[in-house]
């Protein structure tokens, strides 16, 4: 799908299908046309004004017609999406209806497509988001199919082939920064499709090797013999039970902007390739046949170094990510062991499937000692934070409220949605533990929030840091507007807007 920004109106627009969107404040009352596009409906033989009647279009947010418009006309689909009210619209309203538009034009079969949607925010916001959303709704991935569903097809053309944004001239900048972001964020959704027989923690290095050829970055990737003498104690424990043709990779990717670094970063990323929990192993009803997408955070952070390579902030980027599995063998970590962290501190292991924070300690531990102004860890942490906040939004801990506000800010950007928890440190208590500094694992309640009071133990020098439990958001059994069911890709966005305004 090739993009183009252009100074064309939609009444001297000829093409395939032509994509309209309204406010619900368009319409007086639902069937009426708007004054505004008297002159476009004569054009389109009376099409806007049937389509608007038979749909009983109002503009309403999520809301979507097509139809035929005609032979002899300038356009023969005619697409009419609906933005809800105006003062409640966002960026991410453009982004759902952009990509209601994208997957109607695909099953309208328009292969050139002209899009005019109401501006909001900016110019350059509106015309990102469009790309954004009706990129990210069409994306299919079919690497493990022996056929694709297109060639199925007699005819397997693609829909659209070329997206014009009307009214745009000038915005050339906007589509390629959303073509950078989404090359991030697909890339995450391909790793955390990627089935654990064909993803392991050497792809994920692999992978941060492409991202720094491909686009300057340091790469240094740290192997088992290398992090045992750092005494990564935590890490290694989760890893000793793979076979040794999956070892652990430790993987630190460094960004460094052309000027001097306004602010220096570090983004962690739980990398685990595929959680069966160990032996405490992961019984029916757990979903452990998806927990290929336990590496989700990795693959927000790769995502997000691979993005921020190509927009360049004037800022220094840590990418960094304890990569291995969480499986059983005869050398797996008895419930019950004592390991020791890469920072000193003693965990008795009393559940071996909460393996994530034990490979986030040493992460955070090497992230800490880098001197970075702000640590952001990733993380399929914890049911507990799925139970709590669903699919649609990840949880979040801060130890710094300028951290947390700004996450919030590039929230609401990105439309990837978080919600701040409380570091509550009574509740340290829960884990603490009776022959060690403390346990992996407390009590069933406020699972997520001992799980990010475990993590802080391990950041110290560091002033800003925040925990992202993305355990819901990172794989969703259902499709959303403009996500398929299973790998969302989340976080990549929500990381870009983050650092880009820092
Ligand atoms: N990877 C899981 C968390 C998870 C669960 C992610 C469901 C996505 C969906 C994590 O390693 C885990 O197993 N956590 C345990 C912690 C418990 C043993 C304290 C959990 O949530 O059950
Ligand atoms: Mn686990
Ligand atoms: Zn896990």
């Amino acid at each position: 799908m090739d993009f183009q920004a252009i100074a064309t109106a939609p009444a001297d627009w000829t093409g395939d299908g032509l994509v309209l969107g309204f406010f619900e404040e368009d319409f007086a009352e639902a069937g009426t046309l708007p004054e505004q596009l008297t002159a476009l409906d004569g054009k389109l033989d009376g099409a806007i004004a049937d389509l608007l009647t038979e749909a009983k279009f109002a503009g309403k947010a999520n809301s979507g017609a097509s139809t035929r418009v005609g032979r002899n006309t300038p356009v023969k689909k005619l697409i009419l999406v609906g933005l809800g009210k105006s003062e409640k619209a966002k960026s991410e309203s453009i982004r759902q209806a952009a990509a209601k538009a994208g997957k109607l034009a695909k099953s309208e079969k328009c292969s050139t497509l002209g899009v005019a949607l109401p501006t909001v925010g900016d110019a350059g916001q509106t015309v990102q988001a469009i790309v954004e959303g009706m990129s990210l709704a069409l994306y299919k991935d079919e690497r493990f199919k022996s056929k694709s569903d297109d060639d199925k097809d007699e005819d397997n053309a693609e829909y659209p082939a070329t997206v014009s944004l009307l009214e745009a001239d000038g915005q050339a900048d906007a589509i390629a920064k959303a073509e950078q972001i989404l090359s991030g964020v697909v890339l995450a959704r391909k790793l955390v499709a990627a089935p654990p027989n064909e993803l392991s923690p050497q792809t994920l290095a692999d992978t941060a090797k492409d991202i720094a050829d491909s686009h300057g970055l340091e790469l240094t990737v740290l192997e088992q013999d290398e992090c045992e003498k750092r005494g990564m104690g935590a890490f290694l424990g989760v890893a000793k039970a793979s076979a040794t043709d999956a070892p652990p990779k430790f993987i630190h990717l460094t960004y460094k902007p052309e000027g001097t670094a306004k602010k220096k970063i570090a983004i962690v990323g739980k990398g685990v390739t595929f959680d069966s929990g160990g032996l405490n192993l992961k019984g029916p009803g757990s979903g452990i046949e998806t927990m290929k997408m336990d590496m989700g955070g990795a693959a927000a952070t790769l995502g997000a170094a691979k993005a921020l390579a190509q927009l360049k902030p004037d800022v220094e980027l840590h990418f960094i990510s304890a990569a291995t599995e969480n499986m059983i063998s005869g050398h797996a970590l008895h419930p019950g062991d004592i390991l020791t962290a890469s920072n000193g501190k003693t965990i008795e292991v009393n559940n071996t499937d909460a393996e994530g924070r034990l490979t986030l300690a040493d992460a955070l531990v090497y992230a800490d000692a880098l001197g970075v102004d702000a640590i952001v860890d990733l993380a399929t942490l914890t049911g507990a934070c799925l139970i709590a906040l669903g699919n649609d939004i990840a949880g979040y801990w801060s130890i710094d409220d300028d951290l947390a506000a700004d996450l919030k800010t590039a929230s609401e950007s990105s439309g990837e949605k978080i919600w701040q928890m409380p570091l509550e440190q009574k509740y340290f208590e829960g884990i603490k533990s009776p022959i060690a500094d403390m346990k992996n694992t407390g009590p069933r309640p406020a699972g997520s929030i001992t799980a990010a009071l475990f993590l802080k133990e391990f950041v110290k020098d560091t002033e800003a840091w925040a925990h992202i439990d993305i355990a819901g958001p990172a794989w969703t059994s259902k499709e959303g507007p403009y996500t398929p069911a299973g790998a969302s890709g989340y976080g990549v966005r929500l990381l870009v807007d983050w650092v880009t305004a820092s």
